[in-house]
């Protein structure tokens, strides 16, 4: 039944303006109108990462729930876990609109939102209401007009961290500007250094990811995850969203912002599995994941576990049961007994 309301939900999502849209699934998430699986998991798909075990690999990626508003519906709808975000320390608007467009022939998306939510305060009060159990991660970011960027990150996950199961630091967004700029070799290790040292001086420090851009040379991958390994980093979220327009079709490619969806997925998994023969740190593959056998093919290639955003608003939230389950009879058809078996046992078909 919430399969087929979904179905015509979804398809009036799409008749409306693409923002609008998004608050509309997050209320129809908080009405309790989505699908809800409950936990998906098997001997099989339960996995760790980073110390956190994980019910199955897939989780949902930042940017969907920016202001952690429908935590309780997202735990019930298949997840592993969730990372909400970004939040940075102070409230802010983001950019003009429109700032996300829907490129429907392309299955993928641009966005420029630049880093919008309400900021820590009014984020950490919610998650301070969490639903216990599901795995609950916060992507950390920092104010468009601060002029300590690098601090942000630690102050918001001073904030938040002790409310959360894993933060994320975001330097890959492609919509603030100068912020790539931080995944430069020093420039991320001066920021690092000041998250771990927060992430230390916490009761119960919790892990802390990184996030990396897919538009980096092969010498900026060497030099994150040198920088990444030595600074302590738990886990690498490969990739945020492209600015490359190769290949698309739909009339919104000009739209300035980042790409996701689709068309990123051959080259965030390229990252993914450059970076694994990198670092032995463990990775979450992000981008352009759609189906259970994409995001087996990431976990082959390297990945832990799989992330998903832009796939969502065009199959909804009953793609990720159906990945999940669909992932466990990949896993059992290969012979794999684990997800952690299975990682990295085909990375050489992406280098
Ligand atoms: C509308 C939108 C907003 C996003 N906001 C964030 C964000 O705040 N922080 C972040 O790290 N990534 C953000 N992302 C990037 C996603 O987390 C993900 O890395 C990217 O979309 C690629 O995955 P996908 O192809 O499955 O969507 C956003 C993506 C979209 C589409």
């Amino acid at each position: 039944m919430k399969a087929l309301m979904e179905k015509a939900g979804l398809a009036l999502l799409h008749n409306m303006d693409p923002e609008a849209a998004h608050g509309m699934s997050i209320r129809a998430l908080k009405a309790g109108l989505a699908a809800s699986p409950g936990s998906i998991t098997s001997d099989r798909l339960r996995t760790q990462i980073a110390g956190m075990t994980l019910p199955n690999p897939i989780g949902l990626a930042a940017g969907y729930d920016k202001n952690a508003e429908a935590l309780s519906a997202l735990s019930q709808g298949g997840f592993g876990f969730i990372e909400v975000g970004a939040a940075t320390p102070r409230p802010q608007p983001g950019n003009p609109r429109p700032r996300l467009f829907r490129l429907s022939e392309d299955r993928a998306a641009i966005n420029r939102f630049g880093f919008n939510n309400e900021g820590m305060e009014v984020i950490a009060d919610r998650l301070a209401r969490r639903p216990r159990g599901a795995v609950i991660g916060l992507n950390l970011g920092a104010n468009k007009d601060s002029d300590d960027r690098a601090g942000d990150f630690a102050r918001v996950l001073a904030r938040c961290g002790p409310l959360v199961d894993f933060a994320t630091v975001n330097v890959s967004s492609p919509n603030t500007e100068k912020l790539r700029d931080l995944q430069g070799r020093d420039a991320l290790a001066a920021l690092l250094a000041g998250v771990i040292q927060t992430r230390d001086a916490l009761a119960t420090p919790l892990p802390v990811f990184l996030k990396i851009a897919p538009d980096l040379t092969p010498e900026d991958l060497a030099d994150i995850a040198a920088v990444a390994q030595e600074a302590g980093i738990d886990a690498i979220i490969a990739t945020n969203t492209t600015l490359d327009r190769d290949g698309l079709k739909s009339p919104f490619k000009g739209e300035a912002g980042g790409l996701s969806g689709q068309p990123l997925f051959d080259k965030s998994t390229r990252v993914l599995a450059q970076l694994s023969t990198l670092t032995d740190i463990p990775l979450i593959g992000v981008g352009g994941a759609g189906s259970a056998e994409q995001a087996y093919a990431k976990i082959r290639a390297g990945a832990s576990a799989v992330q998903l955003y832009t796939a969502l608003v065009y199959g909804g939230l009953t793609l990720v049961a159906q990945i999940a389950r669909g992932l466990d009879q990949l896993l059992a058809r290969d012979g794999f007994a684990s997800v952690a078996e299975a990682v990295g046992t085909n990375k050489k078909d992406w280098l």
